[in-house]
């Protein structure tokens, strides 16, 4: 299988936030957030292996800023790492001013694809080679948060979370 680029994988939701997704202070609710988020994600996975996949896991959501009734909120996701069969997928989160149109960042989150075949099997995906500083930043940091994500589901031991381990060492 050919390597891919991050670029190959991006994937732009750009969207309004309505009334109906908004909490008591008028700001949109988390799980609307985690929702585009979890599509945008998931089509960038799927670009990546051009197969079915799913949402293994959440690693990471930073709500850092609340995003208005009738914000225009952009959700940019890319494959940050992929491994055998799962790839890790980077989301920004960006919210335009109405005014002068600039783009600040509201969120990042970090989600976990796996492929898999027809009958659910867990299938081989395209390795990804980083471009750009952030993409090569982010593709290093990944496997620790494999480590991390896989220990914290009781699916690997601390002892064998070899570069996780080395961060504190
Ligand atoms: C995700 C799923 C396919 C993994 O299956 P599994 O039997 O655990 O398979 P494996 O142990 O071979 O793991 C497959 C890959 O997922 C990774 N993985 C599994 N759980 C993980 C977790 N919690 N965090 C990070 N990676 C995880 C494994 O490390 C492995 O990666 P690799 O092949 O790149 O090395 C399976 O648990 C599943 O189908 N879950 C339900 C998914 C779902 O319905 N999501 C919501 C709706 S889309």
């Amino acid at each position: 299988m050919q390597a891919k680029n991050p670029k190959d994988s991006r994937t732009i939701l750009t969207d309004l936030v309505l009334p109906s997704e908004t909490n008591p202070l008028n700001n949109l609710f988390g799980g609307e957030l985690l929702a585009r988020m979890d599509r945008a994600a998931s089509i960038a996975a799927r670009r990546h292996s051009r197969r079915i996949v799913v949402t293994a896991s959440v690693n990471n959501v930073a709500f850092n800023k609340a995003i208005p009734l009738g914000s225009v909120v952009t959700v940019e996701a890319a494959v940050s790492r992929a491994f055998k069969s799962s790839m890790e997928i980077f989301i920004d989160v960006w919210v335009e001013d109405r005014e002068s149109g600039k783009r600040s960042r509201a969120n990042e989150a970090i989600y976990t694809f796996v492929a898999v075949d027809e009958t659910g099997t867990p299938v081989h995906v395209p390795e990804l080679t980083p471009e750009t500083e952030l993409e090569t930043e982010r593709y290093e940091a990944a496997l620790r948060r494999k480590q991390l994500s896989l220990v914290l589901a009781g699916k690997m031991k601390p002892k064998d979370a070899t570069e996780l381990k080395a961060l504190f060492e």
